[in-house]
């Protein structure tokens, strides 16, 4: 929809960017800019540039091409669409929003599912509890140990043994078959028709933190194909970002989350009398899970199934919690496979003393260093303190580094100045191989940030056009001049048409115009892109007479140009110039 700019001018005003940016990242002033390590890719030194002062303020990210204003920023960081991105600052900075009067039609099909959602859970909540077909799920969840009162809690369901049952019931309450598609409740078949999604299978509502169902997991019975099935992502659910059960976590008063692996372990851990545990969706822990779970709880304990997979998962899930911010501890199970068979076979008191004797991080992974050792020989010693380097070297802190180095040093018996000098090795060579290594990735990442086939077909139009774009951005008066030498439609690139056709309507019709309020027609990966050109256009003086050659250029259709793909902005306007028509 269309926010009116005083609106979004004000939104703007009442949410600077530094400060907003400040919730996610820490921020370091430089002059009139901020740094800090950019948040959307991994980095050791910081690469985000943040223009506070700039009439547009906006954040860049040298490394990974990302960029754009506050609005973006919140796009890109919780995963929002534009109206919710919106919606969120405005509640952030207490402001009311504007009348919805297009009747936004995303809003609409995302309200649509969320109801569709509702009304199949009640529908597989209702046919556990009291329809005949139920007998099946109840017997299986009973045999689980689930009380009545935990099933109802999570809303838990069964999914009946037909293909069509619930797509009825759905129609029968005047849902269409592409609506029942949209929200992946059900299937298309090769013939047109549609079928029941799950089938058979225990159901685990998936609600997130505004209490919205936003998903299922469904678990087969007897056994057979897929374990677990999901809904894949929909306009309303996006699997790497939510956690199952975060609705009740977050009102835990505790510090700490519990973080487990599946959907029982966590049901069956709450119902053992915590309420702050969580899990991932059927996918690999992310960055951006992590961030969640962070903003609720400095301490996270992991809770992951006691085999080699689970270990290896806690040992990258540590990662992306000390990332975020969290501290993050590992429990050490022993005598049963998962946190679910350990609370029926131990009880509940002796989980909760699992999880206050959690390991540190650091001896989590010293521990792990030892397995199959047997330091008590010199082979076994030597082994022991090669892997042990490794983690020391990890360490972030040089105090708590001698600390744990301390250890290892009494517990072999070598001296600690011995270890010290070889880890300062390994630091040193790491950082070496850091510096490498992001500069690979800065390359390479911005190479996939810009690589619209286009850009590579048409390099050189590409940067033409791009300038005629950043003249256009640093001076809106000349936009009918510009426009009447040169159409969209002239234009080679896709992207570029796209952002030339957008930019002069902004001007035509806005009096606050921002190249970087295009939010609302391009994604916030595209919006890394426009920034570029933002920032490029300061640095690079683009004057009338530069931006007539990108046009004569452009129109000419003249080619054999030589290779300019590698010339700097800068030095491809000289190029230009240069040019004899
Ligand atoms: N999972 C999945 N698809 C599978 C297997 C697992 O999406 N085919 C996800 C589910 O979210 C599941 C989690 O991975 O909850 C952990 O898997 P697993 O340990 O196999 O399941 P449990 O939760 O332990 O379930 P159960 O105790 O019923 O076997
Ligand atoms: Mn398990």
């Amino acid at each position: 929809m269309a926010f009116p700019e005083r609106f979004i001018y004000e939104l703007k005003l009442n949410n600077p960017i530094d400060s907003v940016m400040s919730g996610y990242v820490s921020l370091i002033r430089r002059g009139r800019n901020g740094v800090c390590l950019c948040p959307f890719h991994s980095e050791k030194s910081p690469s985000c540039t943040v223009y506070i002062d700039d009439p547009n303020p906006h954040f860049y990210c040298f490394g990974c091409g990302a960029g754009g204003d506050v609005i973006t920023f919140i796009m890109k960081i919780e995963n929002y669409d534009y109206v919710e991105a919106i919606r969120f600052l405005a509640d952030k900075a207490g402001m009311s929003m504007p009348e919805d009067a297009e009747g936004d039609r995303t809003a609409q099909i995302k309200s649509r599912i969320l109801e569709m959602n509702r009304v199949a859970a009640r529908y597989f909540f209702d046919t556990l509890a009291h329809s005949p077909d139920g007998e099946k799920g109840r017997r299986y969840f009973a045999e689980r140990q689930l009380s009545p009162a935990t099933i109802k809690k999570y809303g838990l369901g069964y999914a009946p043994d037909d293909w069509h049952r619930l797509s009825n019931y759905m129609r029968s309450k005047g849902y269409s078959e592409d609506e029942l598609v949209t929200a992946n409740l059900c299937g298309r078949s090769k013939k047109g028709g549609i079928y029941d999604w799950f089938r058979d299978r225990v159901m685990f509502p998936i609600i997130d933190l505004r209490g919205n169902v936003i998903a299922f997991g469904g678990r087969i019975i007897d056994g057979g194909d897929r374990k677990y099935l999901n809904t894949s992502d929909t306009p309303v659910f996006k699997k790497s970002s939510n956690l199952f059960s975060m609705n009740f976590a977050k009102k835990s008063d505790e510090d700490r989350l519990i973080l487990a692996e599946g959907y029982m372990d966590v049901i069956s851990i709450n119902q053992a009398g915590f309420e702050n545990v969580v899990a991932t969706l059927g996918t690999a822990f992310t960055q951006e899970q992590a961030r969640l779970m962070a903003r609720y709880a400095g301490e996270v304990v992991i809770a992951y199934d006691s085999d080699e997979a689970g270990q290896k998962a806690a040992h990258k899930a540590i990662d992306l919690l000390s990332n975020a911010g969290a501290r993050p501890k590992v429990i050490h199970m022993e005598g049963a496979k998962d946190p679910d068979e350990y609370i029926k076979k131990f009880g509940a008191s002796r989980f909760k003393l699992l999880l206050d004797k959690a390991n540190g991080a650091i001896d989590f992974e010293l521990k792990k260093c030892r397995e199959g050792l047997d330091i008590g020989t010199d082979e076994g010693r030597i082994e022991y303190l090669k892997r042990c380097l490794n983690v020391f070297a990890d360490i972030s802190s040089s105090i708590e580094r001698e600390v744990y180095i301390g250890r290892v040093a009494d517990e072999t018996g070598v001296g600690k100045d011995v270890i010290l000098r070889q880890v300062n090795g390994i630091l040193k060579k790491r950082q070496r191989q850091e510096e490498d290594r992001e500069w690979t990735e800065i390359r390479t990442d911005r190479d996939k940030m810009r690589s619209s086939p286009d850009e590579y077909a048409h390099p050189k139009e590409y940067k033409a056009e791009r300038g005629i774009i950043a003249y256009l951005a640093a001076n809106p008066e000349e936009s009918e001049y510009v426009q009447s030498r040169i159409s969209p439609e002239q234009f080679t690139t896709d992207f570029n048409k796209k952002v030339y056709a957008k930019l002069l309507e902004k001007i035509k019709n806005s009096s606050f115009y921002d190249i970087l309020s295009l939010q609302s027609e391009f994604t916030a990966d595209e919006m890394g892109k426009i920034t570029e050109i933002a920032i490029n256009s300061k640095d690079v003086n683009i004057d009338r007479t530069a931006v007539d050659n990108f046009i004569n250029f452009l129109l000419s259709e003249a080619d054999n140009l030589g290779e300019v793909k590698d010339l700097t902005d800068e030095d491809f306007v000289k190029y230009i110039q240069g040019l004899k028509k």
